[in-house]
């Protein structure tokens, strides 16, 4: 079964919005298989996001990602990868299709409320980055 990396992000945890976003995963029929509550440090942020090292946003992202905890998740489910995607909607909110996360609850294409792993092979590394095979569920 296909699984993928979520994080609701600090902008979502703060305004009380975590039972908003996973209803929306289980009402799609999507497993959560495992979840933390943590608060990244500067440096774990940039290690997570170390692919848009070179993009001018970078610095502004990694600290807005460590400036309050986050609830990184793993879905479960067929596609779900693709899935979480749609859900998510695009990544600037003025740009997201009705009735998606982000179209509903983001503020901007920085504070954008959650984040999903984009392919399989970044779904595996994503995964690994927050949780070991001893946190599965299952
Ligand atoms: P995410 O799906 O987590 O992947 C990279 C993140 O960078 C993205 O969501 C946004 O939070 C952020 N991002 C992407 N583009 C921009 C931008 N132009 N300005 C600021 N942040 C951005």
């Amino acid at each position: 079964m296909e699984r993928t990396l979520s994080i609701i992000k600090p902008d979502a945890v703060e305004r009380n919005l975590i039972g908003n976003i996973i209803k929306r995963f289980e009402d799609a029929g999507i497993k959560i298989v495992a979840m933390k509550l943590l608060k990244l440090s500067k440096a774990q942020a940039e290690a997570f996001y170390a692919v848009h090292k070179e993009r001018p946003f970078y610095g502004e992202l990694t600290d807005y990602m460590s400036s309050g905890p986050c609830v990184p998740m793993i879905l479960e489910g067929e596609g779900v990868i693709l899935k979480n995607r749609e859900i998510m909607g695009a990544t600037d909110p003025k740009e997201a299709a009705a009735g998606t996360i982000r179209a509903d609850l983001a503020i901007d294409k920085e504070k954008n409320s959650v984040h999903g792993s984009d392919a399989p092979e970044t779904a595996a590394q994503e995964i690994a980055f927050f949780f070991t095979e001893y946190e599965l569920a299952g």
